[in-house]
C-alpha cells in the first residue's frame, strides 16, 4: 500500500505562471544582443536555473561570453523579472492551488516548496502563500540544478519524511527526472505528450481534490501528522 506523507510543490508553472515574466525578460535580453526569443525557445528554460538558462539563450543567439559578463546578464534580466514578480497578487495563484493545498493539510499531509527559483521567497510573500509551507526549499538553498534530485531531498529532510513517502508536483520534464532521482513518486501539470515520465498528468489543480488523488494513484494512504 502506498502511503504519502508530504506533497512537495514546484512553484513556477505549478502554483503560479511566471513563465510569462521569464520570457519578457529574456526576450528583451535576447533582443538586446541582437537575436529572436520565440514563445518556443521559451519552453526549453523550464524549470532551468538562471545561468543554465542563460546558456541556452545564447547558444540560440549562437553568441559567447565571459563568466563576468554572463553574470551581468543574468542579473540585468533578473532586474526585469523582479518589476513583474514585484506586482504579484494572490489573484496569480493559479485555479485550484489554494483549496487543494488547504485540503491535504486538513488530511494531515505535509507540505514544501521545492522550486530553482531563488526569487520563491517573494513569489511566496506577494502571492501571501509563504505561511502555507512546512518547509521552502528554493535556488537560495540549492547548489545543484534539476534533474539533480537536491532540492526535493532537502524539502523530504526538513519534513522529516522519507523519500518514498513524498509525491511531488512539476510541470517541467527536468523536474520530474529530478523526482525520479529522489525515488519520489510524482504528478505532472500540463501535457501528459510531454510529461510522460509522471506517475500521473492533471491540466492543473482546478477541480482536483484528495479522493482524486488518492484514486489516481490507486490505493494510497495518507498519513496524518496533525498534532505531530
Ligand atoms: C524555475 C523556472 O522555477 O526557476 C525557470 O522554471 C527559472 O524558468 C528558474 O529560470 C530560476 O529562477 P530565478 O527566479 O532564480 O531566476
Ligand atoms: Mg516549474
Amino acid at each position: 500500500m502506498t502511503k504519502i506523507e508530504a506533497c512537495i510543490f514546484d512553484l513556477d508553472g505549478v502554483i503560479v505562471d511566471t513563465a510569462k515574466y521569464h520570457f519578457i525578460a529574456w526576450k528583451s535580453l535576447a533582443e538586446e544582443l541582437g537575436f529572436e526569443f520565440t514563445h518556443a525557445d521559451n519552453e526549453r528554460l523550464k524549470g532551468v536555473s538562471r545561468m543554465a538558462s542563460l546558456e541556452i539563450l545564447l547558444e540560440i543567439g549562437g553568441l559567447q561570453f565571459s563568466e563576468p559578463e554572463k553574470w551581468t546578464m543574468a542579473e540585468k534580466k533578473n532586474t526585469l523579472y523582479v518589476t513583474y514578480i514585484e506586482e504579484m497578487t494572490p489573484d496569480e495563484i493559479l485555479p485550484g492551488v489554494p483549496e487543494f493545498l488547504l485540503e491535504l493539510k486538513n488530511n494531515g499531509v505535509k507540505i514544501a516548496l521545492g522550486s530553482a527559483s531563488k526569487n520563491s521567497p517573494m513569489i511566496l510573500d506577494r502571492i501571501q502563500l509563504t505561511g502555507m509551507f512546512d518547509a521552502v526549499v528554493d535556488g537560495n538553498s540549492i547548489t545543484e540544478a534539476k534533474p539533480n534530485p537536491e532540492v526535493f531531498l532537502k524539502g523530504a529532510e526538513r519534513l522529516g519524511v522519507l523519500p518514498e513517502n513524498c509525491v511531488v508536483f512539476e510541470d517541467a520534464i527536468a523536474g520530474i527526472e529530478a523526482a525520479r532521482n529522489a525515488g519520489m513518486r510524482c504528478v505532472g501539470i500540463g501535457e501528459p505528450q510531454t510529461l510522460g515520465m509522471a506517475d500521473f498528468v492533471i491540466p492543473g489543480f482546478d477541480g482536483f481534490t484528495v479522493s482524486k488523488f488518492k484514486g489516481a494513484f490507486g490505493e494510497i494512504t495518507i498519513e496524518n501528522h496533525i498534532g505531530t
